[in-house]
This record gives C-alpha cells, sequence and structure tokens, in this order.
C-alpha cells in the first residue's frame, strides 16, 4: 500500500478504537485539517487567546540571551510548527544558524513550513523532517558544518499529552537530539481559571467552531456522517486535573455511522476531544528532567507564560 493510503487506514482505525472507548474520545490530531488549522490561527489571534502573543514577546524580549545560551551554527529543529511563525523569530536572533529543521508527522504541512522560512532567510538550508513521535525517532545525519541541535518545541503544544507522556517524549526529544543539544521549550503556566476559560471561549466562537470542526474531519477520514450542528462543543479549565478540556455534547438522541460502525448516542453524551495541561515552572522542569537540565527561563511580567532553555 502507498504511504498515504496506510496513514489513512490507521488514521480510521484510530478514530475507530477512541470512539468506543469510555466515555468515547477523538486525538486532538485530528483537530488540523485545512479548516481546523485556519481556525486555530484564527484563535491565536484572539485578544482572548494571550497564549501566542505572551510566547512572541518572550521570544522577542530576550533574544540575545536565547542565542547566547543555543550558540553559533546552530540546527534549529522545530517540533509540530504550525506556521513557523516563531522559529522565523528566533532564526533571526541567532547568530548564523546552520539550518532549520521543521519536524511533523504531516509531509503536506512541512512544505508550507520550509516555504515561508526560505523566503525570510533564502541562504539558510531548510531540512523537512517526517517523523512518528509516537515511538523512538531519529533526526538526519545533518551532515554539514554545524552547531548543536536546538529543538524547538513551542505554543504549549506539550500540553496536549498526559504529563507522564510529555516526560517520555522528552526524553525520546533528547536521545534522538543527543548530548550537548539544546531544549528551547514554551508553555503556558497555571493561572487564574477566569482567564483560562475565556482564552479557550472567544465570544466570536472560533474555539467552539474548532472543536466542533473535528467531526469534519472525521467524516472525511473514516466514512462518518457526524452532523456537527447537533453537537454543542464545550471548553473549560479544569483546575484540579490543571488543565483544560474540549467535550463535544451530543444534543439529543442520535445514531451515528462512522468507520463501519453505527454508533448510539443519548442527549447528553460526551466525546473528549482535547486536554490541554498548564504548569508550574517545578512542574516543567520535574517533567523535562529525565534527559534535560534547565539553563534558563524566561516569563512575561504576569507569569502566563514561560519559555525554557534545557540542555541535553
Ligand atoms: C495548539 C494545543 C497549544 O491547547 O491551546 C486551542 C489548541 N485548543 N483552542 C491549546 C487549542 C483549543 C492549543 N494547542
Amino acid at each position: 500500500m502507498p504511504d498515504f493510503a496506510l496513514a489513512r487506514a490507521a488514521a480510521r482505525a484510530e478514530i475507530r478504537a477512541g470512539l468506543r472507548r469510555t466515555p468515547p474520545s477523538i486525538s486532538p490530531k485530528f483537530f488540523y485539517d485545512p479548516v481546523g488549522s485556519d481556525l486555530f490561527e484564527r484563535i491565536t489571534r484572539t485578544p482572548e487567546y494571550y497564549l501566542t502573543p505572551t510566547e512572541i514577546g518572550i521570544l522577542e524580549g530576550n533574544l540575545g540571551e536565547i542565542a547566547d545560551g543555543i550558540g553559533p551554527r546552530a540546527v534549529l529543529a522545530e517540533i509540530a510548527a504550525g506556521s513557523a511563525r516563531k522559529a522565523r523569530i528566533v532564526l533571526g536572533g541567532l547568530n548564523t544558524p546552520a539550518a532549520y529543521a521543521p519536524v511533523d508527522i504531516a509531509e503536506e504541512m512541512l512544505a508550507g513550513q520550509a516555504a515561508e522560512v526560505r523566503r525570510d532567510f533564502p541562504a539558510l538550508r531548510v531540512i523537512p523532517v517526517a517523523a512518528d513521535f509516537s515511538g523512538e525517532f531519529a533526526f538526519p545525519a545533518f551532515d554539514f558544518d554545524r552547531g548543536r541541535i536546538a529543538v524547538f518545541y513551542a505554543g504549549s503544544s506539550l500540553g496536549n499529552f498526559e504529563p507522564q507522556e510529555a516526560s517520555a517524549f522528552l526524553a525520546r526529544l533528547a536521545r534522538a537530539a543527543g548530548p550537548g543539544s539544546r531544549l528551547l521549550l514554551g508553555v503556558d503556566r497555571k493561572k487564574d481559571p477566569a482567564v483560562l476559560n475565556r482564552a479557550y471561549n472567544d465570544p466570536g466562537g472560533l474555539n467552539a467552531a474548532f472543536n466542533r470542526n473535528i467531526l469534519n474531519n472525521v467524516n472525511r477520514l473514516a466514512e462518518g456522517d457526524f452532523d456537527p450542528e447537533k453537537w454543542i462543543p464545550h471548553q473549560f479549565y479544569d483546575e484540579g486535573k490543571g488543565r483544560i478540556e474540549l467535550w463535544l455534547e451530543s444534543a439529543g438522541d442520535q445514531t451515528v455511522r462512522v468507520a463501519g460502525e453505527a454508533l448510539r448516542f443519548a442527549a447528553g453524551d460526551r466525546i473528549h476531544t482535547e486536554n490541554s495541561y498548564k504548569y508550574d515552572v517545578e512542574e516543567v522542569l520535574a517533567l523535562a528532567a529525565p534527559g534535560w537540565r534547565p539553563l534558563h527561563h524566561w516569563s512575561d511580567p504576569a507569569e502566563r507564560f514561560s519559555v525554557f532553555l534545557l540542555t541535553g
């Protein structure tokens, strides 16, 4: 089978298994079809979603120290880059970076990021890396005159993992990047629940649309007939668990056909679509400790968000 057909079959099987669990769930990785990616991009521009401008402010305000900690001729390896907007800021501050390597599972995503960076940095090597993060993975040899590998994991995407899995993932990253490499990690902090609830419930309804749109992608990937209009989106902070949760609640009794099955939902039944964990500084350092030692971290004055520089 060609690669894309294998990927499609795996996605379908994963969706089917998730929907049969109790409670039923859909992995947040299925948010990012073209419509979902665009909705997320628009969420990052709402005044309520402080995460993106706060992280950018921290990167821009501390670029000299960040660059000193990474060193000359680095390979900036960005995990799940999205728009590469933040990587372009970091690359602009680094001392003669040797390469930009966007790392992602979706190869279509990689091409777009690579093009944007090439436009801004015509002399820089751009080396897209397709990797499956669910198991052990390796970087290419980067066989040219270069300094360290600096892994860049921005946007608090780490929060999508369960804490144990986040720690294991960071340890795999450390093994792949090797001793002496760096990790530049952006993480959203625990804070007043009202601030968090506003960020994930913008008055324009973009977060709600983003949450619901996952059903359109599931329909496409697993021959489903979900009617998104029959699902009520919920996004809320659970302070005890330290995480934002996304759910879709069935507006009535309904039967949905998906991946060859007929699934019955009663009014009020819920499908889980995302966790987004929020962490204190000490919690991040503890999660990273199996692979990474802290060098420095920077925060905004209100301590809403922190950027960490660690060494492998
Ligand atoms: C891309 C996972 C960092 O958790 O804030 C935005 C995704 N979910 N609104 C986040 C998201 C709902 C976002 N991450």
